[in-house]
């Protein structure tokens, strides 16, 4: 069989890893500053994080949702002091676009409504909801065309109020600061106006958080930088370093019914211990310090390549923006200086991602190398 041919794939085969580096089958080493799409948050194979998953293994890996599962209940703990959101409940999904489907389908349940405003160039998944509320015709079928969503541009609350007054919106999506679109963000007004005018029209904020989340940004979520509390966060990619689980954060405002919402194989007990551990690392080594401190040296060595345009983006979730597209750049990090990093939609910006652990050497690492390219 063969697989079917979705992925324009770079030639690497990576068969380990180890903290910030990715090791190929011919033991090349490649400085990952991309995570796997933001999901390495805790640095690849920490040795904490495998001892609980292989220690889970040994006694329960899976059992579905109809038996008590303390570890979702611990989870939900953790996640609530570690976010500063304790007073949110925690529904486990697989997926960031589960999580945004999810959340969709609450606020639809909650007011009876169904469109849905979202925002020019944004992304939340591959599923009929969240794909419906991503700008992009190219990954909508037919199918998910039945969907109301109305796009608007980001900043422009006039705009959200004219839809909002007509008082048949469901919810507004919006990510904490954009990811595959380019790393745009909404500034604090905006975020404040979405947050008054959501309760004013009683429509339902969910904020988007998947990539945005867990520390990337220097704070847990990203809309914590504008001091306001959305009825839904969604959360995946950092949650579990690699393995697959997502989760939708709840306000009170949103009450839960038996049966109004399930999976089977969401919150199973590996991926739990594997979100656990990641919490109790990003406790224990004080990432989000590291983040900020990392972030604040990025920021100020990148200006030793006059070539940029402009930096996008907040902490370790970065946008190089530059006058000229950068596929051909990336590919040259990749083959001639064994640096992984990403894309956008926006094809002039480079996307950096890097586990949460990334050290200051590792930045210069980067730099030099974009140096040499750009020379
Ligand atoms: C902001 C945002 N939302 C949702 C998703 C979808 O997540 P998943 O690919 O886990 O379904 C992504 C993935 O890139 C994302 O960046």
């Amino acid at each position: 069989m063969n697989l079917f041919d979705v992925y324009p794939l770079y030639n690497v085969t990576p068969v380990k890893a180890e903290g910030c580096y990715i090791y190929d089958e011919n033991n090349i080493k490649y400085l990952d500053l991309y995570g796997g799409h933001g999901v390495i948050s805790v640095g690849h194979s920490h040795p904490d994080y495998i001892v609980k998953l292989k220690n889970q293994l040994d006694n329960l890996g899976f059992y579905s949702n109809a038996i008590q599962n303390p570890l979702q209940v611990e989870l939900a703990e953790k996640l609530g002091k570690i976010s500063g959101c304790p007073n949110y409940s925690l529904f486990l999904c697989n997926s960031g676009a589960e999580a945004n489907e999810n959340a969709l389908k609450l606020a639809s349940f909650h007011t009876g409504r169904s469109r849905v405003i979202s925002f020019r160039n944004s992304f939340h998944g591959r599923t009929s909801a969240a794909v419906a509320v991503t700008d992009n015709p190219k990954i909508n079928a037919p199918i998910n065309e039945q969907q109301s969503v109305t796009f608007l541009e980001l900043n422009d609350t006039d705009a959200v109020e004219n839809e909002l007054k007509k008082r048949d919106v469901c919810a507004v999506i919006i990510e904490g600061i954009q990811g595959v679109g380019g790393l745009d963000e909404g500034t604090t007004d905006f975020f404040k106006s979405l947050e008054s005018l959501c309760q004013k029209y009683d429509t339902i904020l969910i904020l988007d958080e998947i990539q945005s989340g867990y520390g990337r940004t220097g704070k847990f979520f990203a809309f914590q930088y504008h001091g306001i509390q959305p009825d839904i966060i969604t959360t995946a990619k950092g949650m579990a370093n690699g393995f697959p689980i997502g989760g939708v954060l709840i306000s009170q405002k949103l009450k839960a019914s038996f049966g109004l919402l399930g999976t089977t194989f969401g919150g199973n007990h590996l991926a739990c211990a594997a979100a656990i551990s990641v919490i109790e690392i990003i406790k224990k080594e004080d990432l989000m310090v590291n983040v900020n401190e990392v972030s604040d040296y990025f920021l100020s060595e990148i200006k030793q390549v006059p070539q940029i345009k402009k930096i996008k983006g907040k902490g370790l979730m970065a946008g190089i923006e530059f006058e000229f597209e950068v596929g051909d750049l990336r590919k040259r990090l990749i083959y001639d200086h064994h640096i992984f990093t990403g894309g956008a939609m926006n094809k002039k910006l480079l996307r950096i991602l890097p586990p949460l652990t990334v050290k200051k050497d590792h930045i210069d690492t980067f730099i030099n190398a974009l140096k040499e390219i750009l020379a």
